[in-house]
């Protein structure tokens, strides 16, 4: 028998895959999601959904949260799919009719026929079907069709299919053809990154639910302005108490400290990043500030530089940029070579923290 843990009354409760019973301050989103697909339900059209914004600000949790909901529901079928897995239209397709029970090869079928039996499913379905494209900027890299083949379906069936798909990036339909992004018919909801004070919530409620007696005053805050000082990502925060209820556990202690916290804190300090933003000066602190929490495109970093810090030439501020990316501050992105040319996406380097 393994003994019961002194410490924890449920460890899964900090796996970032857990999905807890609310998701604090983030009840707006929540509405909107659930007001956008719950038409589906009155055999009326759907309203798409474009879920944006920085990692680990609570999206995929959001979604999955009122597809919870929805199931309870007798009129809306949900499918999640996380486009980094099936990043084609065929196996997104697939995974679809999979999920509505229907037991189709996964090999050696082509688009045409799995598109078909999707359409004939659909019409014999008496129920609205949503479906979660997570990650989806994977699934248009590689198969640009893709979006365009779910739409299409629409026109053979009764209730629309209701797509609610996520992303980091802002941009990515940008390069879409016109044709496909007239029929998306997107509203775009963002999130924003939590203030230390929600990020407090979010973590209090996690360690409520996690370990046997409350944590000492200041652990919540001390992993709360860390997670925000990384940009906000709440799995940042999970992990910073995940790995002091380790060091709480070898000392066999029922409960987790200040000092378990600092401890984990003091390890990360060894992280470059940290100290090399602190040495900054002048324009490259500027820079490094206004990228803070977000990406941004080289034409935007230099409106927001002008707007807040005052005149620069442009190639001026490249340099610095140049110059912040070979020190391994800042990374930037170049995007395809769409018909307005290429895009440059500017943002600071995420490390792993935790090593
Ligand atoms: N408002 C919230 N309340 C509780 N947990 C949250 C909240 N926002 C994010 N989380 C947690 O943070 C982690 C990352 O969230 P996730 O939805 O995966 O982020 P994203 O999809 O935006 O990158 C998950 O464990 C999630 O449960
Ligand atoms: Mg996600």
């Amino acid at each position: 028998m393994m003994e019961e843990s002194k410490l924890f009354k449920n460890e899964d409760v900090l796996n970032p895959e857990y999905l807890p019973e609310m998701l604090p301050h983030r009840e707006s989103q929540i509405q909107v999601l659930a007001r956008n697909i719950e038409s589906l339900a009155r055999k009326r059209k759907p309203q798409n959904t474009f879920v944006v914004g920085p990692p680990g600000l609570g999206k995929t949790a959001s979604v999955k949260f009122v597809f919870r909901q929805f199931e309870e529901y007798s009129g809306i079928h949900t499918i999640y799919i996380n486009t980094w897995d099936y990043n084609t239209s065929l196996s997104v397709l697939t995974k679809i009719v999979l999920s509505l029970n229907y037991p189709v090869p996964t090999r050696g079928i082509s688009k045409s026929e799995v598109i078909e039996k999707l359409i004939e499913l659909l019409k014999k379905l008496n129920k609205g079907l949503v479906v979660c494209l997570d990650e989806v900027d994977q699934l248009i890299k590689k198969d640009e069709n893709a979006l365009y083949d779910l739409l299409r379906i629409n026109q053979y069936v009764d209730l629309p299919l209701c797509l609610i798909m996520i992303s980091n990036y802002k941009d990515i339909f940008l390069n879409l053809e016109p044709r496909i992004k007239s029929s998306l018919d997107i509203e775009e909801l963002e999130f924003k990154p939590y203030t230390l004070q929600e990020m407090k919530d979010i973590l209090q409620k996690r360690c409520e639910e996690a370990f046997r007696q409350p944590v000492e005053e200041g652990v919540v805050l001390l992993c709360a302005n860390h997670a925000i000082s990384r940009g906000g990502d709440v799995r940042v925060g999970l992990e910073c108490l995940r790995k002091a209820s380790r060091i709480a556990e070898d000392e066999n202690s029922d409960k987790i400290t200040v000092k378990h916290v600092r401890q984990i804190l003091s390890e990360v300090k060894s992280v470059k990043l940290n100290l090399m933003k602190e040495k900054l000066e002048g324009v490259e602190k500027n820079i490094v500030g206004l990228l803070e929490g977000k990406e941004l495109t080289s034409n935007q970093l230099y409106d927001e530089y002008v707007k807040n810090f005052g005149k620069i030439s442009s190639n001026a501020l490249r340099k610095h940029v140049k110059h912040l990316e070979s020190i391994g501050l800042v990374r930037v992105k170049i995007t395809r070579e769409g018909n307005r040319g290429r895009k440059y996406f500017i943002s600071l380097v995420k490390r792993k923290i935790f090593k």
